[in-house]
Order: structure tokens, then sequence, then C-alpha cells
């Protein structure tokens, strides 16, 4: 895995993961042969590969504090593009929202303003997120805007997807598995943050 990912780093790895998730949506696209129902698998499946690179981002600087390895700080590197490829993954989801609202005019209607407020919050740090992500508006806005942005934005969504997965356990309690994994890596976050804070304020103690 490390060995695959040190191959593919920088904008290869982006473009490679950005393709295998055009990849997997074409392929339920054109396998399924109810388009309404395919647009739904599809709105699924991106949203799970984009749950997948959100953990790998989300986790890897706790990782490396805690069990430090070449693949935790391969992961660690490259964890603006596993980003940038997150959202990635988020912008099909959103277009495939987009166009299953156009298959199935019943979904818009079907759906309160209340019950798209943690999603639509979600969307508008996904934009400043990846808006800050390159060097000259990192600049522009500066260092300490920028972790703002991104620390609160890391813990929105991390809470989005809490609440996605936790709203579908009673539709099937296999949504337990994603919820369960979304808790623990919070757990992983807040103990590697803490690690690394102990650390710096005992560096002899680690060394
Ligand atoms: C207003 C914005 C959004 C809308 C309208 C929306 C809509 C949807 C729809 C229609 C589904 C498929 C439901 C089903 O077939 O059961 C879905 C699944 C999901 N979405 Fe989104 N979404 C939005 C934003 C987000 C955001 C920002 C996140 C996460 C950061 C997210 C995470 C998820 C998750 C975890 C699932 C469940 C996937 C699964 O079944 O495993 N969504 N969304």
């Amino acid at each position: 895995m490390n060995a695959q990912l040190s191959r593919f780093h920088g904008w290869s790895l982006f473009s490679l993961l950005s393709l295998l998730v055009l990849v997997m949506t074409a392929l339920i696209l054109a396998l399924n042969p109810d388009l309404v129902e395919a647009a739904r698998s599809a709105i699924r499946a991106t949203a799970r590969t984009s749950f997948a690179l959100f953990l790998a981002a989300f986790t890897a600087s706790a990782f490396a504090v805690l069990v430090p390895s070449s693949f935790s700080k391969t992961l660690v590197r490259e964890r603006r593009f596993i980003g940038l490829a997150f959202a990635f993954s988020h912008l099909v989801h959103a277009l495939l929202i987009y166009t299953y609202g156009q298959l199935n005019p019943e979904f818009w209607p079907g759906r309160t303003t209340v019950g798209n407020i943690p999603g639509s919050v979600g969307y508008l740090f996904i934009v400043l997120m990846t808006l800050t992500s390159f060097k000259a508006t990192t600049r522009l806005i500066g260092r300490r805007a920028w972790r703002t942005i991104h620390v609160c934005g890391m813990w929105v969504l991390a809470a989005v997807f809490t609440y996605s997965n936790f709203k579908r356990i009673p539709l099937s309690a296999w949504y337990v598995v994603p919820f369960g994994i979304m808790c623990a890596a919070i757990a992983i976050r807040v103990i590697g943050k803490v690690a690394q804070m102990q650390k710096r304020s005992h560096p002899r103690a680690h060394a």
C-alpha cells in the first residue's frame, strides 16, 4: 500500500483517486438498468468514497504521532491531495444529487429545509477548504485564518458524517459500522492531539 502511495504523490495521487471515483460512478450508472435507482446508488457510493478519503485525512497526523511508520508519514505528507480528492468525490456526490433531483421530482419536495442544513453547512466548509488549499490563497488569508477554516471544517465534516450515518441506523443496522468507525476516528484524533501536545511540552521524555 505504502509503495503504491509513494509511486503516486501530489497531483498524480489526486488524479488517481479522482479517476477511481469517476470509474466507480460510471460503472454504477452503466450497470444499473433503472437510471433513477442507479443515481441513488451512485450517491451512496460517492458518500462512501468521500468517507474513506475523509477518514485518511482526518486521522493522518494522529496516526503519525501514535504509531509512527513510513505509511502514516506518507499519509501526512499527502494529506492535502487526499483532502482535495475527498472534495472531488463530494463534488460528484453533489452532481449526482442534482441529477437525482431532476430524475425524481419528488426528491426535493420530500426534504425539509432543516434536514438540508447539515449537508449544506458541510458543503460550505468543503468549498472554503478547497479554495484555501493552494499556496496563493493560503498566503492571501494568512496562517491563522487558514487554521481556523481547516480545523473547524474537519470537525464540522466529522459531525456531518457522524450524524448522516447515525440517522440511517433505524433504516439498516449496518450503519452502526460507519457510525462506529467515525466515533473511533474522533477518539484517535483527540488522543493523537493530546500525545502531540505532551511531546511538545516534554520533548526529552519522548526522545
Ligand atoms: C444538502 C446537501 C446534501 C444532500 C441533499 C445529500 C443527499 C444525500 C442522499 C440523497 C443520499 C442517499 C440516501 C439513500 O439513498 O439512503 C446521501 C447519502 C449520504 N450522504 Fe449526502 N447529501 C448532502 C451532503 C452531504 C455531506 C456534506 C456529507 C458528508 C460530509 C454527506 C454524507 C452522506 C452519507 C454518509 C451518506 C450515506 C451513504 C451510505 O448509504 O453509506 N452528504 N446524501
